[in-house]
């Protein structure tokens, strides 16, 4: 980050856009002192890139399928952040395991929003697995990403209730009110550089 100005954010995404939105939203309020320098998204069809255009980011679709490998598509996304000199990659509901070319790009920089509570549940459908393996509780965890499948050092996590009637839709819907704010308190805490790593532990600056 250069001097005092603000941390430039690169948003990778999908889907919905809830996460980019609750970013914004607190981006707006002043909550987190950050700029979106761009959105991302391998679906041309993600309505997160509404949402971002909405709120004037600039947005690029990124299409996998154009793409002969994971790397040479990983290797065109470091490009595009880069083009935008983000600081921080954030992953909201991006539904693709980086390889190392990524992760070597922006080390201890990329953070992701998982919907359970890791080590439990990698990968997808976590909420459904939650449900089939008969846990209380579960919840969400924002962790930074290497190139495992959710095998990151974990920043922050909170805890849902499974109630006994729960669907993977119901389940997933409160789960995905408490990303919202974890997501946020987590990147708060790195734009004001309160985060610290020591091997797989991430400490908490005061
Ligand atoms: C979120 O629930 C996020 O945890 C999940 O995708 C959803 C995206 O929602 N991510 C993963 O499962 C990644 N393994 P959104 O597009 O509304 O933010």
């Amino acid at each position: 980050m250069a001097g005092n100005a603000p941390c430039r954010l690169g948003v990778l995404v999908s889907g919905s856009g809830t996460n980019l939105q609750a970013i914004i939203d607190r981006i707006i309020s002043g909550e987190i002192r950050a700029e979106i320098a761009c959105v991302i998204s391998n679906k041309a069809d993600a309505y997160a890139l509404t949402r971002a255009a909405r709120h004037g980011i600039p947005v690029v679709v990124h299409e996998n399928s154009r793409f002969p490998d994971r790397r040479s598509y990983d290797a065109a996304t470091v490009d595009i952040l880069r083009s935008y000199s983000v600081d921080l990659v954030i992953l909201a509901g991006f539904m693709r395991i980086l390889t190392d070319v990524m992760v070597n790009a922006f080390p201890n920089a990329i953070m992701n929003i998982h919907p359970a509570l890791l080590p439990a549940f990698p990968g997808l459908h976590a909420q459904q697995q939650a449900l089939d393996y008969g846990v209380l509780f579960s919840g969400c965890t924002v962790h930074f990403v290497d190139c495992g499948t959710d095998t990151g050092p974990i920043i922050l996590q909170s805890v849902v209730p499974v109630e006994p009637d729960d669907t993977e839709e119901t389940l997933s819907s409160r789960i995905q009110q408490s990303e919202h704010q974890t997501f946020a308190e987590a990147i708060k805490l790195f734009v004001e550089g309160k985060i610290q790593i020591e091997g797989r532990k991430v400490r908490r600056l005061p």
